[in-house]
């Protein structure tokens, strides 16, 4: 064992449970449930993956125990006996591993819609979600003793159904940190106004639930720490409030932080945002009780955790993302082997941002795996077959790897002179670095297959008529898009990513970035990092990049903080000397000075070589940006299923 992981890899005991180390695979939503509500085998597979990756306690994404708390359309139940044989496959299945379960029960209150929960959500008070704007009903008194029994009763279920623990969620803006919270519970009775009144929910939560497990039981409560929002409830108040929790049957607290409208989301922290950036609050919380404390938050390297352990901010350490990212990373760096994680870049597109904005299961953008263990197939393929890849970028490489892994005979070509393709400009931008590490790690595995892309050598439709692969794999990526904009071809116009790679310096002010999508806010926010004012002309009359995503967040505040302006509703006019002509929505013409021009709009897919190859009769298939330009998640996602897929692509199977 890495002999400085000596903390991490210490047990622990939560009341008479005993993990084998202090890592800990926090809640996260998947919507791989069951649309009636019961485990599915998605979920039984997806979950025994990270438990045979070492980790020492896995806690179940939301579970609901209500039919009325149900916070997302596929969330799994609790409510009632009927989903015990399900959650037993799941408990059974993790515990195969060596890993322990805990559920997490939960009611979403008024974070959640009436179409799902087929009655108006229910609150403390009928305010309704600042994000989901739905109406919903105050709870009567009646109601709230049935829900802080059915916490207590799905606690039981659990404990029937094998899992080896609950938490209760307590947290992120749902029904029990609602009524924690003077922002979203308005009461005047005896569960609103004081900060005693606005506890009792949940400490009677759970006494009840202590009565129905018994005392050996463990029972954690997972709160927000601080609300981080005008009017919410801060650290203060939970410091105040955590021996109360141990009094009434907490045998541990999980110190997250945040509700949905906190700015940025702080809860599933951006990379604008540093690791470990909420463990202070962990640690004080730690203060004032003497039951173990789990700090979370932008953790993703075990040695962060291992300094966290040793200065005593926690007791263990929640590894969330880093677990959708790399099941087997608590494994690999348990035996030293750092260059083998593939770290979380804290993205949020595969996961939170995917599930939440675009009503899709989780999963991440650099493990196409995650999600898809009940159905894929990574067994070496039957017969080994010549395949080339053109380009070297995230989707060739994607492509690649796991065409090499099925066992296939793999050659690269990359037109350019290093790896990478767009992910290069990508990744200069202020926080987005990361996304080097991906790279790096892709070529070291690559590299272990014996696989170096070729550089400099365009794959040509020739050479693949003379070489005769079984399969060529068109990631020819995209190239930036130049509109037919009078003046666009003049010196000052130069591409964004021609300035994030160093390529072009930009020296002259002021600076117009034409096109406000992410390549453009990010160019903004690298010039700004560098001291520049720039101003971004769009012609949407809303910014592309919506500031409700946490990266955006960040973006728009930097960029407003700078003094830098972002012009909506400009159309381009023109391109002269000094100056950018657009026309305003009300028809009006206006003339911007510009030193400088960047030329943010878009990008063009690469689509000559596959044209060509089929023109040829040559087998091919198209990955990532050449079929459309997209975002990384495609690209390494359908790089991989190409790299599975590939006797089927060959001998047209379905
Ligand atoms: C500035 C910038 C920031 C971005 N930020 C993000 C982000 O934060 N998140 C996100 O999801 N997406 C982002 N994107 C988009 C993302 O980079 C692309 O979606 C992704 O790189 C597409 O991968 P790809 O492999 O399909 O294509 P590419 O990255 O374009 O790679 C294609 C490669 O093929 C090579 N090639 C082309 N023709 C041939 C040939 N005939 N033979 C051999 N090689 C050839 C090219 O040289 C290139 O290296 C960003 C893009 C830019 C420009
Ligand atoms: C896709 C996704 C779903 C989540 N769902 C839940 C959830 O069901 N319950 C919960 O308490 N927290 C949920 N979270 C928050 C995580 O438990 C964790 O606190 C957060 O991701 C920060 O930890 P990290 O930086 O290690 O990822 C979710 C996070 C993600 C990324
Ligand atoms: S999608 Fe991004 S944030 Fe989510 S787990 Fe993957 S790398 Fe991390």
């Amino acid at each position: 064992m890495a002999k400085d992981l000596n903390n991490l890899f210490s047990p622990i005991n939560i009341n008479r449970m005993t993990l084998k180390n202090r890592a800990v695979m926090p809640a996260m939503g998947t919507g791989y449930g069951n649309p009636d509500s019961t485990v599915s085998d998605r979920l039984i597979a997806y979950l025994e993956r990270r438990a045979a990756g070492g980790v020492g306690l896995i806690i179940t994404e939301v579970f609901a125990v209500d039919r009325r708390g149900k916070g997302f359309p596929s969330e799994v139940g609790i409510w009632d006996d009927s989903f015990i044989p399900g959650l037993k496959r799941l408990t059974e299945a993790v515990h195969r591993k060596g890993t322990l379960i805990a559920a997490q029960l939960h009611h979403a209150g008024r974070e959640t819609a009436e179409g799902i929960v087929g009655a108006k959500p229910e609150a403390p008070s009928p305010l309704p979600s600042i994000i989901l704007r739905q109406p919903c009903e105050e709870m009567t008194i009646e109601r709230i003793n049935e829900v802080t029994q059915a916490f207590a009763d799905a606690a039981l279920r659990a404990k029937n159904a094998g899992f080896d623990a609950v938490e209760i969620h307590g947290a992120h803006g749902y029904l029990v940190c609602q009524f924690l919270s003077p922002f979203s519970n308005h009461r005047t009775d005896q569960y609103g106004g004081s900060p005693e009144n606005r506890a009792r929910f949940a400490l009677e939560i759970l006494e009840k639930t202590r009565k129905a497990v018994g005392p050996d039981f463990p029972v954690i409560i997972r709160i927000s720490s601080d609300e981080a929002v005008k009017g919410g409830h801060d650290l203060e108040f939970s410091r105040w409030l955590a021996p109360k929790l141990v009094e009434a049957g907490a045998d541990a607290i999980h110190v997250s932080l945040g509700v949905y409208s906190t700015p940025g989301n702080l809860t599933i922290a951006s990379m604008d945002v540093e690791p470990g950036f909420n463990l202070f609050r962990a640690k004080a919380i730690k203060e004032v009780v003497s039951v173990p404390i789990i700090g979370v938050g932008r953790i993703h390297d075990p040695r962060l955790a291992e300094e966290a352990l040793s200065r005593g901010d926690a007791d263990l350490i929640s590894f969330g993302r880093q677990h959708l990212t790399d099941p087997d990373f608590l494994n690999k760096a348990r035996a030293g082997n750092y260059d083998d994680i593939r770290f979380c870049i804290a993205c949020n597109q595969g996961c939170i941002e995917r599930l939440m904005f675009e009503f899709k299961s989780a999963t991440c953008v650099f493990n196409p795996e995650c999600g898809e263990e009940y159905r894929m197939d990574l067994d070496p393929a039957e017969k080994p077959r010549t395949v080339w890849v053109a380009g070297a970028g995230p989707a060739g490489l994607s492509a690649a790897m796991y065409a090499a892994a099925k066992g296939h005979q793999v050659r690269i070509f990359e037109s350019g002179s290093e790896p990478g393709g767009q992910l290069i400009s990508a990744s200069m931008p202020p926080h987005k670095e990361g996304l080097q590490q991906w790279l790096a790690w892709a070529l070291r595995r690559l590299a272990g297959k014996g696989i170096m892309p070729e550089y400099n050598t365009a794959l040509t439709p020739g050479d693949a008529s003379k070489g005769k692969p079984d399969l060529v794999i068109c990631a020819t990526g995209a190239a930036p898009l130049v509109p037919p904009i009078a003046g666009i071809d003049t010196e000052i116009v130069v591409d964004a990513r021609d300035v994030l790679t160093g390529i072009t310096s930009v020296t002259t002010d002021p600076v117009v970035i034409l096109g406000a999508g992410y390549v453009g806010m990010e160019t903004a926010d690298f010039l700004i990092q560098r001291g520049m004012k720039v101003t971004i002309i769009e012609k949407a009359p809303f910014p592309p990049v919506n500031a409700i995503t946490a990266h955006g967040y960040w973006l728009h505040r930097r960029l407003y903080k700078s003094g830098s302006l972002l012009e909506l509703g400009n159309e381009i006019i023109s391109i002269e000397k000094n100056l950018v002509r657009v026309r305003k929505q009300d028809g009006s013409e206006n003339s911007i000075e510009a030193g400088m021009v960047i030329n943010a709009l878009g990008a063009k897919s690469r689509k000559e070589l596959t044209a060509d190859l089929k023109k040829m009769g040559i087998p091919t298939t198209d990955v990532g940006d050449s079929i459309s330009p997209r975002r990384f998640l495609e690209a390494i996602h359908e790089g991989a299923w190409a790299g599975i897929n590939i006797e089927k692509t060959i001998t047209g199977e379905k």
